[in-house]
C-alpha cells in the first residue's frame, strides 16, 4: 500500500506554507511515489468547528498514518480561550499520545544565507548539525510540581526526573541518526550538579558501549556546550540532551543559521508494526498572525520538514537530499521571501512563488 500522510495545516500561515508542500507531494505522485494524503483540522481551526483543538477522530488517524505533517497552531483570536481548549493543546496532545520522545532540530546553514547569521560567516558557512532533544519527560513533566506554601512564603516546585529507559531510547535515536550522518554524538547534561545528569551520562555511555561502539561519543556539560555551540558549532554532528537543555540549546542553535522561516523539525517515537517510527514533522515557527493571509510567509521551513519526512519516515533519503538541494538552488539564485531579505537584497518573492521555484528546481 502507498505510504500515508496526515496533513494538519492548522492556523495563520500554517495553511499557506502547507499548500506549497502539497505541490511537492503531488509532484512525487507524478514520479511514481504516490502518498495517501488525508487532511484535517488542528488548533484554532479545529476548535472553531468542533469546540476542541484536536478531534478524537483526528487523533486516531494520526496514530495510523506513517507521518503527520503539521503547519502551525494558534493566534490572537484564541488567546482568551480556556487553557484546556487552547490551540497549543492540540499539538501537545499529538506529541503526548503518539509518545514522540525524540525531537530532531537540525541547524543547517545554506551558503546563500551565511551572511544572515548573527555569527561570523566562516563560523556558520556549511554548518550542518542536529540537536536531539528528549521531548516527553524531564523537568517540564516531573512530579511533584506546583506552588506550595512553606512557612510564610510560597515555593515554586518542578522536578527533573528521568528513568533509565527514557534516557536509553532517546540515546538510541541519537546514535542511529549519527550513523546516517557524521557518526559523532555529543551528549550534554550537568552531571556535575544534577543526579539526573549523572544517570544520563551513565546510560548514554552504556548504550554506546553495548550497541554503538562504532559511533564517536563525547560528553559535555550543557553550559559549556552552549559556549561551544556559539564559538565553533562545526565541531558537532549530533547533540543529544534532555528536554530543558534541549529547549534552550536548539533555540540558540537555530539562530546560528538565520530566519525562523527556514527551520524544520521532526518528532519521532517508537517504531510501529511496519518498522517506521511514529512521526510528526513541523516547522519550528508558529502561525505568524502578523503576516498571515498576505502571501509573505516563507514556506521553506515547512518544505524542509517534508524533506525530513522523506528521509526518516519513508526511506527516501536521496529524494530528501534532492529537495534540500532545490531549496539551496533557489536561495543561491537570490529568491527571497520578506523574512530573508537582508542588506544584500535579492529577488522578492511571495509564498507561492517560492514554492513554485523550489518545485521547478526539484523537477529540473
Ligand atoms: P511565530 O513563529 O508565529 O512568529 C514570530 C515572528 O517570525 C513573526 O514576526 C513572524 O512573522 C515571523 N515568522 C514566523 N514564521 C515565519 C515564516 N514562515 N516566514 C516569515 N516569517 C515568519 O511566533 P509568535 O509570534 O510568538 O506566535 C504566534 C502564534 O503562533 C501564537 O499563537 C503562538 O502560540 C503560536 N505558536 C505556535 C507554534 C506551533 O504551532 N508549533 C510555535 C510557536 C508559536
Ligand atoms: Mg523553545
Amino acid at each position: 500500500s502507498n505510504p500515508s500522510i496526515l496533513i494538519l495545516p492548522g492556523d495563520g500561515i500554517g495553511p499557506e506554507v502547507m499548500a506549497e508542500v502539497r505541490k511537492i507531494i503531488d509532484w512525487f505522485g507524478t514520479q511514481g511515489t504516490t502518498f495517501d494524503v488525508s487532511e484535517d483540522l488542528v488548533g484554532g481551526a479545529a476548535y472553531d468547528k468542533h469546540g476542541t483543538p484536536l478531534h478524537d477522530d483526528t487523533m486516531a488517524r494520526a496514530q495510523e498514518v506513517d507521518a503527520v505533517l503539521l503547519g502551525a497552531v494558534g493566534g490572537p483570536k484564541y488567546d482568551d480561550l480556556d487553557f484546556s481548549v487552547k490551540p497549543e493543546r492540540g499539538l501537545l496532545r499529538l506529541r503526548k499520545e503518539m509518545d514522540l520522545y525524540a525531537n530532531l532540530r537540525p541547524a543547517q546553514c545554506f551558503d546563500a544565507l551565511a551572511d544572515f547569521s548573527s555569527l561570523k560567516k566562516d563560523v556558520v558557512a556549511g554548518l550542518d548539525i542536529m540537536i536531539v532533544r528528549e521531548l516527553t519527560s524531564g523537568i517540564y513533566f516531573g512530579e511533584p510540581r506546583g506552588i506550595i506554601h512553606e512557612g510564610n512564603e510560597r515555593v515554586g516546585i518542578n522536578t527533573q526526573r528521568y528513568t533509565e529507559s527514557e534516557i536509553d531510547r532517546v540515546a538510541r535515536s541519537a546514535f542511529e541518526l549519527a550513523r546516517r550522518r557524521g557518526n559523532k554524538v555529543c551528549s550534554m547534561e550537568k552531571a556535575n550538579v544534577m543526579e539526573s545528569g549523572i544517570l544520563w551520562r551513565e546510560v548514554v555511555q552504556k548504550v554506546h558501549d553495548e550497541d554503538y561502539p562504532d559511533v564517536e561519543l563525547s560528553h559535555m556539560y550543557a553550559d559549556a556546550g552552549a559556549m561551544q555551540l556559539c564559538r565553533w558549532p562545526k565541531q558537532f554532528d549530533v547533540i543529544v540532551t534532555d528536554n530543558l537543555f534541549g529547549d534552550l540549546l536548539s533555540d540558540a542553535a537555530a539562530m546560528l543559521t538565520g530566519s525562523l522561516g527556514m527551520l524544520p523539525s521532526a518528532s519521532l517515537g517508537a517504531p510501529m508494526a511496519n518498522g517506521r517510527p511514529k512521526a510528526l514533522y513541523e516547522p519550528v515557527h508558529g502561525s505568524a498572525p502578523d503576516i498571515a493571509g498576505q502571501g509573505k510567509a516563507n514556506p521553506i521551513a515547512c518544505i524542509l520538514s517534508f524533506a525530513m519526512a522523506l528521509r526518516y519516515s519513508f526511506d527516501m533519503g536521496e529524494d530528501a537530499t534532492r529537495l534540500e538541494r532545490a531549496v539551496e538552488k533557489v536561495l543561491a539564485d537570490g529568491l527571497r521571501t520578506a523574512d530573508l531579505m537582508g542588506p544584500e537584497g535579492g529577488t522578492p518573492v511571495s509564498t507561492s512563488e517560492m514554492g513554485d521555484a523550489v518545485l521547478a528546481a526539484l523537477s529540473a
